[in-house]
């Protein structure tokens, strides 16, 4: 796992939507926008699943997931990439199913994607462009 820099946390949480991008096991893609997210600690990422069909199943079979998040006002761009586990009962679960129906009723929160970050790359374009920085 990776701890991500007091620089990529900002950026991270002054984004309000990221796409996620799974892959089944065969290998085919798919990506769908998210904004229930929130970062844990320095090295871990909650998704919301209220609506996820093609990217929960490819869960299940092939735990990966990447994410990439761009600040319009400093025109950082990070890729992140971690191992996921699905998590539908237990504390953080229950943590951050609270803060989606205290928010509204109408999010089903029907499980708690837990994504422990394991690489993060530059995708401001430039020279650092694609560089691993974490
Ligand atoms: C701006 C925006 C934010 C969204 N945030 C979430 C989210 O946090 N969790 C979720 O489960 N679905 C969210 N959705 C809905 C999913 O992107 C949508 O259900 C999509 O079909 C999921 O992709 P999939 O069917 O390939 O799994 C959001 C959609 C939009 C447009």
């Amino acid at each position: 796992m990776v701890a991500l820099s007091n620089e990529v946390k900002d950026i991270f949480t002054r984004t309000k939507v990221m796409p996620m991008a799974t892959a089944s096991k065969s290998g085919i893609p798919n990506v769908a926008p998210m904004a229930s997210i929130q970062l844990v600690g320095d090295d871990t990422v909650w998704i919301m699943d209220n609506y996820m069909v093609k990217t929960l199943e490819n869960l299940k079979e092939n735990p990966v997931v990447a994410l990439y998040f761009y600040d319009q006002e400093s025109k950082r761009c990070f890729q992140i990439k971690g191992s996921t586990e699905v998590k539908t009962s237990g504390p953080e679960y229950e943590k951050f199913r609270n803060q989606m129906k205290a928010k509204s009723d109408k999010y089903p929160a029907k499980s708690l994607i837990v994504i422990k970050i394991t690489d993060v790359f530059e995708c401001t374009p430039g020279k650092e462009a694609g560089k691993k920085v974490l």
